[in-house]
């Protein structure tokens, strides 16, 4: 998407052909800035530390990862090694383990003297195919949103909640939530997004928020809490939101706070989608609740908050006494009986392991 008037992605290849650049996402909407990685210790800390977060764009960084390790050493012990170092930055993004399986599966029949290259061109493969996966995902969610307008007044806008950040700087380009929301206003079908702020790392209101004011979205932040009271008097008309991993039964992982949106958007016939592109899709799993392993981050990031004081200086506050201990988890997971549909690259599939199985019949 633009920036001003240049294009990014949230990932490239730096011109030496060896690093990467990504954008710190840590800094939003306060300061741009651009780093560089090269090395694989130094993208294990852009993930765990999520100076690049989003489960698409996870699972992106860490495959430039094991081109990085390849280029040092391409032996199958790196190989393995890289996918361990890489798997346990963060537990919960399924998009993390399926590049790293992907990347391996697709290095390991090649000699040594080879693998270097090849990663490199994989993960760019699979940045490009991000890329298309969203763009879909954008037009399968777009005929929800021309529906919906059609059932207005013309020039009254369609009114969307989402949660966290699953736009463009969650994956490679365009996003996955945000994407049918860019094509509905390419379109010109008027709509209107209630940002939620997305405690405790403020994904919504740092970096939603920032990219719906840059892309000309009308939008408003509102705090986590006001989304059912919202519902209640009518004011939105339907809820996207992300998803870090979706079971093989329709069982949706994604930022905490994602479940009582779907609670109240159920309590309010209001539909709740969720967008994905399918290697969001752990096969392997089918009771989310029981099986996706949560992350839990660091207290702090409760306790002390990031923000651009007066004096224009990024620095973080103290929002509750020294002493009080905070738990901080970091994802939830809403039943599938909650969601009203799967807006993947191929279609509208039912939050159900039928529906998915219809979807990708070759997974079945
Ligand atoms: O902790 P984060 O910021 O990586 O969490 C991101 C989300 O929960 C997104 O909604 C999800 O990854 C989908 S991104 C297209």
């Amino acid at each position: 998407m633009n920036v001003g008037d240049r294009h990014y992605r949230t990932i490239w290849l730096s011109d030496d052909g060896r690093s990467v650049e990504i954008i710190d996402q840590r800094w939003l909407p306060h300061e741009f800035r651009i780093e560089k990685l090269g090395t694989v210790a130094g993208i294990a800390t852009a993930i765990r530390d999520m100076w690049v977060r989003g489960a698409p764009l996870i699972g992106v960084t860490a495959a430039y990862g094991v081109a990085m390790q390849m280029a040092h050493d391409p032996s199958d012990e790196a190989l393995d090694s890289v996918w361990e170092t890489l798997h346990e930055t963060r537990p919960t993004a399924i998009n993390l383990r399926w590049a790293l399986d992907e990347m391996r599966r697709f290095l390991r029949p090649l000699p040594a003297g080879q693998r270097a290259a090849a990663a490199y061109r994989r993960a760019s493969e699979i940045a490009d195919e991000d890329v298309g996966l969203n763009r879909a995902i954008g037009e399968n969610g777009l005929a929800i949103i021309k529906d919906i307008a059609a059932r207005k007044q013309p020039g009254e806008p369609v009114n969307i909640l989402t949660h966290c950040n699953a736009g463009w700087l969650a994956t490679v380009d365009y996003g996955t939530a945000t994407s049918p929301i860019y094509l509905a206003v390419e379109a010109g079908i008027p709509v209107h997004v209630y940002v939620d702020e997305t405690r405790p790392r403020n994904q919504g209101a740092q970096l939603t928020a920032w990219e719906m004011a840059g892309h000309g979205v009308p939008h408003t932040l509102i705090v986590d809490n006001a989304g059912g009271h919202l519902m209640q008097r009518g004011a939105i008309d339907m809820v996207i939101v992300g998803t870090d991993r979706t079971t093989a039964d329709g069982d949706v992982c994604n930022k905490i706070g994602t479940y009582l949106k779907a609670l109240a958007a159920a309590d309010n016939d209001v539909p709740f989608y969720v967008a994905l592109p399918s290697p969001t899709i752990d096969w392997t799993v089918g009771d989310g609740l029981a099986e996706i392993p949560i992350e839990e981050r660091s207290g702090d990031e409760v306790s002390l908050v990031w923000g651009k004081t007066a004096k224009g200086e990024i620095a973080q506050v103290r929002v509750s006494p020294e002493a009080t201990p905070a738990r901080n988890p970091a994802f939830d997971v809403t039943p599938a009986r909650l969601v009203t549909g799967l807006i993947t690259e191929r279609g509208i599939a039912k939050a159900s392991r039928e529906g998915l199985k219809a979807m990708f019949p070759e997974r079945a």
